[in-house]
């Protein structure tokens, strides 16, 4: 916790959020700045003592006790705020009347309220995107565009496409069931506070999506890259000293996962997992496990508690030669083992942004929210996947996953994607390395918040 500068960063408590605000936060203090995490205290008790002694980790309440079960994302959101904002406020005081007062607070760009909470105690804020720049781009259009809110699932919206994005279809595909019209009224109100920063700090790294970045800088958008925000350790580097993000909400069975991977050929594994929220209902589960049981791949699935029971009986013990089912895995080291051929993934950006970075070709099943974004990033800008189709019932049949899986691990197409996967990898450790991209936009960050 070194250092004369200090920053706060203040993360929704959402494992896809929490991993790269809390991997930047190891960033910004390897670069000497005295750097205090700020979560809530719903998951405290995940937040095992970091390994790095470099940050400092500060819990407020958020009322979590007092949640319905079955909150909306909005209720969620808006009870949220209302507890934290006035724990956030004290927090930040106490800092402010401390040795070190902070000089900014990087604030989760779902909690845009943040940002006046900071302003009126005395400092500026900097909002951090957990997703993609086009994701960003989208909300832009989304604020400014054509659309009439609240628009129905798969109601036709106009947007505005995307110039120089080489989609002319990006507002249609938008429309598609994938586009969760909850999210983007999250995402509109998250973008007003944006107009006037003098940063926006996005978990990507340029050379991934350079059209809509150098789009984004045409608009006067302050967007600075500074990912992929993971463990440098994954990026051939090690400014820090662990291989984990340093959280795990849900506990990983590690010696499982890789033990088993361990007995395994070269890309032989379809490595399955749908991030930390997502859902699939029954008819899709059945589809899943029998497809993957069908395919002529092994395959290491995360199938999160929750979602245990929707798993038809007698499957585990039926498919135990072919596969491994656990809750939660370290998907890093997963991702970074040679067996793994393949990543059958929802399109978490996190996710995403990983199986680029560690060079594994992908099997893209949205789910909802920005996903479907990325699932077409995927597959139509970075060529490193094939979408998965739905039937007219908005199922992923067996015939269709063991298709996809087909095509990713044995076919000519696969071999094309794991060549540029391999490239994304190369391309995401040099953003990262001294002097590149994204390392050169925390530098930048840091120099301007020192000499402040
Ligand atoms: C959420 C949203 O759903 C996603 O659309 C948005 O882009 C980010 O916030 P989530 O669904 O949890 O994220 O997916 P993802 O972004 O992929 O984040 C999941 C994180 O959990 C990743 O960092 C992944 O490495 C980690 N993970 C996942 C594990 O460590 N173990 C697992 O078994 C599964």
């Amino acid at each position: 916790m070194e250092g004369e500068t200090h920053i706060l960063l203040f993360a929704y408590p959402v494992q896809g959020h929490i991993n790269p605000m809390l991997q930047f936060s190891k960033r910004l203090a390897s670069k000497g700045l005295r750097v205090t995490f700020v979560t809530t205290t719903s998951i405290g008790n995940s937040m095992r003592p970091l390994p790095s002694h470099s940050i400092n980790v500060d819990l407020i309440s958020d009322g979590s006790e007092e949640a319905e079960d079955a909150e909306s994302v909005d209720a969620a959101l808006e009870r949220y705020k209302l507890h934290v904002s006035q724990n956030l406020a004290k927090l930040i005081e106490k800092h402010y009347s401390s040795k070190y007062p902070p000089k900014i607070l990087v604030y989760d760009s779902i909690l845009p309220w943040a940002l006046e909470i900071a302003r009126k105690i005395g400092i500026d804020g900097v909002p951090f995107f957990t997703h993609s720049c086009v994701v960003n781009a989208i909300h832009y259009h989304a604020n400014h565009g054509a659309i009439q809110m609240p628009i129905e699932k798969g109601a036709s919206v106009s947007l505005p496409s995307i110039p120089s994005l080489g989609f002319d279809d990006l507002p249609s595909f938008l429309c598609d069931k994938g586009f969760y019209p909850a999210w983007l009224k999250l995402a509109l109100n998250q973008f007003s506070n944006f107009q006037e920063a003098n940063w926006l700090l996005c978990n990507t790294f340029s050379e991934l999506e350079n059209e809509v970045v150098n789009w984004m800088t045409s608009q006067q958008w302050p967007v600075k890259t500074i990912g992929p925000a993971i463990p440098s350790i994954y990026l051939d580097k090690r400014l820090e000293d662990d291989k984990e993000y340093g959280v795990h909400l849900f506990k990983p069975d590690v010696d499982a996962c890789m033990k088993w991977l361990d007995t395994k050929e070269t890309d032989s594994v379809v490595y399955t997992s749908f991030g930390s929220l997502a859902s699939l209902g029954e008819e899709q589960m059945d589809e899943l496990t029998r497809g993957l049981k069908n395919s002529n791949c092994y395959f290491l699935w995360v199938v999160r508690e929750t979602e245990q029971k929707k798993l038809p009986p007698n499957f585990l013990q039926e498919t135990s030669e072919k596969g491994l089912v656990v809750s939660w895995c370290p998907q890093l080291e997963v991702l970074a083992h040679k067996a793994v051929g393949c990543f059958m993934t929802h399109c978490g950006w996190n996710s995403t942004l990983e199986a680029l970075s560690l060079g594994v070709p992908m099997v893209a099943m949205p789910v909802w929210t920005d996903q479907p974004t990325n699932a077409k990033f995927i597959v139509d800008a970075w060529k490193v996947g094939v979408r998965i189709k739905l039937d007219e019932r908005g199922i992923a049949t067996k015939e269709e996953i063991e298709l996809c899986i087909k095509e990713v691990i044995e076919g000519e197409r696969g071999k094309e994607m794991k060549m540029n996967s391999g490239r994304w990898k190369e391309l995401a450790k040099e953003a990262v390395d001294e002097g590149g991209s994204s390392d050169k936009n925390i530098e930048e960050f840091v120099a301007k918040l020192v000499q402040s």
